[in-house]
């Protein structure tokens, strides 16, 4: 495994993270799914440990995700290990009438951060998130404030913000503004480039970068087919439908054959490739639920040339960007 320095902060991370939100269990807002289906938690605890045999220290996750059941389970494998990085989120809750409620007040901030270090056992969150703040949230500045406080508090040691999947801006640029914050957790993979600017620009200024959502739903692991189906409590079935399918391997396959020619690297491979050759990106922080893909997903295989990353960049004007547009339309 290799590290990197997380921006200006003393935190010195595995360049391939954890995403613990697939671990969280199949949660519902009402009918709203925002889990990835059943888990079992005994494999969950082994995938946490096989991770960090492997290196991995750096580990994501949100109070949001499973209503606390990621936070818990890490909480039961590392506790208040000095060696374990953890990044969490607040700023989602569940209303009484089991709808998703946006909340960036000041009390909730305060409560939920005290809830999450308890379910984490841990005396401090190295890295903790604004999960997808939207401008009004910053402008009113009483979040802002808040995750100050718990910086100032040594309830956390670091924060910033966890930028929108579509539309990392204008937020980004008020962090940046503003000199707020340390870090961004942003949209980074083959076919979602949009924030490729924003983190150049953020890495020059000294924030920390964590790339998101690296095989885009599993679609960039080479797993789905035109004719996967999710069950009702994944919320990729609203997402990777079959139009989104089909369009998506059309345009991915042809590539993944010239890499796997070229490079012998698989299509998982060539996605965790494609992020860590961006100098700029402190970590990726692929889901993870098993012991076998904690295996797989921290063996990026060879480096690419810099002409082929930068022919991988080009394809975001010519290809990507559509696609992107189309996915956006399922949200
Ligand atoms: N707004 C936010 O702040 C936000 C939003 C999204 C994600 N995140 C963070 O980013 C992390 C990663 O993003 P993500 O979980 O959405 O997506 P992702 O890492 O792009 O994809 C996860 C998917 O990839 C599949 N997968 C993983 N390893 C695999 C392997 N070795 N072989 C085949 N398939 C594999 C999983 O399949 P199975 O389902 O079959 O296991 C899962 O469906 C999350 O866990 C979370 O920590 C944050």
């Amino acid at each position: 495994m290799n590290y990197r320095q997380f921006g200006r902060t003393d935190l010195r991370v595995s360049e391939i993270g954890f995403g613990a939100w697939g671990i969280a269990g199949p949660a519902m807002a009402g009918d709203i799914p925002i889990g990835w289906g059943k888990v079992d938690d005994t494999e969950s605890k082994s995938a946490l440990r096989a991770a960090f045999d492997q290196g991995v220290n750096f580990y994501d996750t949100a109070d949001f995700y499973g209503f606390g059941h990621s936070e818990k389970l890490l909480g039961e494998v590392f506790g208040n290990r000095p060696d374990v990085i953890i990044a969490s989120k607040v700023g989602q809750r569940l209303g009484a009438d089991d709808s998703i409620q946006i909340d960036y007040s000041r009390a909730h901030i305060l409560q939920a951060c005290e809830d999450s270090l308890r379910r984490l056992k841990r005396d401090q969150i190295e890295f903790y998130q604004l999960h997808v703040a939207r401008m009004q949230h910053l402008e009113s500045g009483e979040c802002i404030t808040a995750m100050q406080d718990l910086q100032q508090a040594g309830k956390i040691r670091y924060w910033g913000i966890s930028l929108n999947t579509f539309a990392p801006e204008p937020e980004g640029t008020f962090f940046m503004d503003h000199q707020l914050g340390h870090g961004f957790q942003l949209v980074l993979n083959l076919i979602n480039q949009k924030a490729i600017g924003l983190m150049r620009a953020a890495a020059q200024q000294g924030y920390g970068i964590i790339a998101r959502m690296p095989f885009q739903f599993g679609l960039l692991t080479g797993k789905l087919t035109r004719a996967t189906t999710f069950e009702r409590d994944d919320h990729r079935m609203f997402r990777l439908t079959p139009d989104v399918l089909q369009v998506s391997l059309d345009t991915l396959e042809p590539i993944w054959d010239a890499y796997r020619q070229k490079y012998q690297m698989t299509p998982l491979q060539l996605a965790l490739r494609f992020i860590l050759s961006f100098p700029e990106i402190s970590t990726v922080i692929p889901g993870i639920k098993t012991v076998a893909q904690a295996q797989l997903n921290t063996s990026p295989g060879p480096l690419l040339s810099p002409e082929d990353h930068e022919w991988l960049q080009s394809l975001y004007a010519s290809d990507f960007e559509a696609l992107l547009k189309q996915m956006q339309g399922k949200g």
